[in-house]
């Protein structure tokens, strides 16, 4: 089946108008990292957010960020974990940058300012995760490593917010990609909710764009993402005509409180950080069965664990299995993780004393705009980073805490090569081009009806005919159109486009690998499936999807 998207949204004719030398959309670990290290090297950055500095999903990572910082560990090691969870389609090169660069960049965000919980030696402390083989999570404030990176990082920004190189613009929606005539990306246009004259609809030019915008998880009706993680960063690279790779790829966490059948919007994580310290799944009779499943057990790789929870609620009739956290005691748990704790009692849980209920919901997009080792795009002038970005870190599957690392990582590496080409005189500031082409916006009452379409037919299980049907549900959808063009119908068509092409890609690769889960296909296929499908759309807006295998010799085993 053929898909259609337009190729920029509904939006007013821009009202205001801005420049710098680089755009930075998100405030993510990436973004804020990408903003405070070209502040240092480019005459002028502008730094935009949909919402406020620490509302995305930075805020919210639990377990940690990985990083071979014991003595007794090492990169190489990291590299063979992430390999392997990855499911044979990591990018080695991105990787092994990410592995080796990533206790350097940890160490420079201790040096920012960022508190890591310490050993009684003063070692940063360590733990382990699903799919490590070492202990190697560095974690802070027990279960709140997000939120005390976002504060080092904030507290940074604020100590520079008065110099002229840098401004942040906050309430600040991204609605599409400013691009010059042939095609090199140039700029935003974004909605501000703001006052005099930067109100509304206007137009930041800039040499470069370096989207740091998250994830995607508000395509699905249940997820550990906030709510600004509209996929808006992947939706408008797309309809710029960049390439979108593996976003079939889509992890859901294992272990996410179950509220119910009916619960919607952003769910209670459980780190896995919990089965790390020794924390155990069991199903209805109280049977613990990931023993039998991998040799990790209950640490296996995310996926496998996702898989064998989906596997055993299907085969009991159930919704959710357990988590066994008990045997730690109230103790250990209030101090371990402070957080999950008061969480789960104040809806009514106590994980010292009972069961947690628990089934898998999205978390994290594996694939998204393909960039290469500089973090630069197939659009010249566009850069991503973060879970926008597909670097090739993640493959099929992303290692448990490898996310925060490859913000830190890729935002670093972006920094060094924009910068260096503007110096160069690269990038030279051009004109926008407004093109002459199909526009949308989707009625944003049917936000709903994406996200439940998505999630029955695109979600932790799939098939030829479940995809079928999505996809065809959200052909219907698209004639719903919106009246106001405003940040809810712009979500919401974002959403749309990226559940149509997610829907799209997962159909055509008929094989079970990472995130992705077929019950037609259960088993993994490297004959004919080891390798990426790309996406970009043609200035008719036709999808094109090209698939290229893996070329190299890569040692993976499941
Ligand atoms: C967790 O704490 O389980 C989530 C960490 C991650 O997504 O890497």
């Amino acid at each position: 089946m053929s898909l259609t998207l337009a190729r920029r949204l509904v939006a007013p004719q821009p009202g205001w108008t801005t420049h710098a030398d680089v755009i930075v959309v998100g405030s993510g670990i990436a973004g804020l990292t990408a903003a405070l290290r070209l502040r240092q090297r480019v005459d002028r950055v502008l730094l935009v957010t949909k919402t406020v500095l620490d509302e995305g999903s930075t805020r919210w990572a639990q377990g940690g960020i990985a990083a071979a910082l014991d003595p007794a560990d090492s990169p190489a090691e990291h590299l063979a974990d992430t390999l392997v969870a990855g499911g044979g389609v990591c990018d080695v090169a991105a990787v092994t940058a990410l592995v080796t660069e990533g206790p350097g960049r940890v160490r420079e965000l201790v040096a920012l300012g960022a508190e890591f919980d310490r050993t009684p030696d003063g070692e940063i402390a360590l733990t382990r995760e699903g799919g490590h083989h070492r202990d190697r999570i560095a974690h802070a404030g027990g279960d709140a490593t997000g939120k005390e990176i976002t504060r080092a990082l904030i507290a940074a920004l604020d100590a520079v917010r008065h110099d002229p190189g840098i401004e942040v613009v906050e309430h600040a929606m991204v609605v599409d990609l400013l691009q010059n005539r042939v095609g090199r990306v140039c700029g935003v246009t974004l909605h501000v909710l703001g006052e005099g004259q930067r109100d509304g609809v206007g137009a930041a030019t800039a040499r470069a764009v370096v989207l740091a915008t998250g994830g995607l998880g508000q395509v699905y009706s249940s997820t550990t993402n906030p709510s600004v993680a509209t996929g808006d960063g992947v939706a408008a690279a797309l309809r710029a005509g960049a390439r979108v790779r593996d976003l079939e790829f889509v992890q859901f966490h294992p272990t996410v409180l179950w509220l119910g059948a009916g619960s919607l919007g952003q769910q209670p994580l459980i780190s896995e950080a919990v089965r790390g310290e020794g924390a155990v799944l069991v199903d209805e009779t109280g049977e613990r069965f990931m023993a039998g499943v991998h040799a990790l057990a209950d640490l296996a790789p995310r996926d496998v664990v996702a898989r064998a929870i989906v596997e055993r609620m299907r085969a009991a009739g159930t919704d959710h299995v357990h988590l066994d956290a008990r045997h730690l005691g109230a103790q250990f748990l209030e101090g371990r993780f402070p957080s999950i704790v008061e969480r789960c009692r104040s809806l009514g849980f106590d994980p010292a004393t009972e069961l947690l209920p628990v089934a898998p919901a999205q978390h994290y997009a594996s694939g998204g705009v393909a960039t290469d080792l500089r973090g630069r795009s197939s659009l010249p002038g566009l850069y991503a980073c973060g879970e926008v970005a597909c670097s090739g870190v993640h493959g099929a599957n992303r290692l448990a805490s490898n996310s925060l690392l490859e913000g830190l990582v890729f935002a670093n590496r972006i920094a060094d090569d924009l910068s260096a080409r503007l110096a160069d005189g690269d990038l030279a500031t051009d004109t926008p081009v407004e093109p002459d082409t199909r526009r949308t916006l989707m009625d944003p009452d049917r936000r709903l009806d994406v996200q439940r379409s998505m999630t029955a037919g695109a979600g932790a299980l799939r098939s030829a005919e479940s995809l079928q049907r999505t996809g065809s549900e959200l052909a219907t959808l698209a004639s719903a159109t919106a009246e106001e063009a405003a940040a809810p119908a712009w979500e919401t068509t974002n959403l749309h486009h990226v559940g149509s092409l997610l829907a799209h890609v997962a159909a055509l690769r008929e094989e079970t690998r990472g995130g992705h889960l077929r019950s037609d296909y259960p088993e993994r296929d490297d004959t004919g499936w080891r390798g990426h499908l790309t996406s970009w759309v043609d200035g008719d807006g036709l999808v094109l999807t090209e698939y290229a295998p893996i070329q190299d010799h890569q040692e993976v085993s499941a």
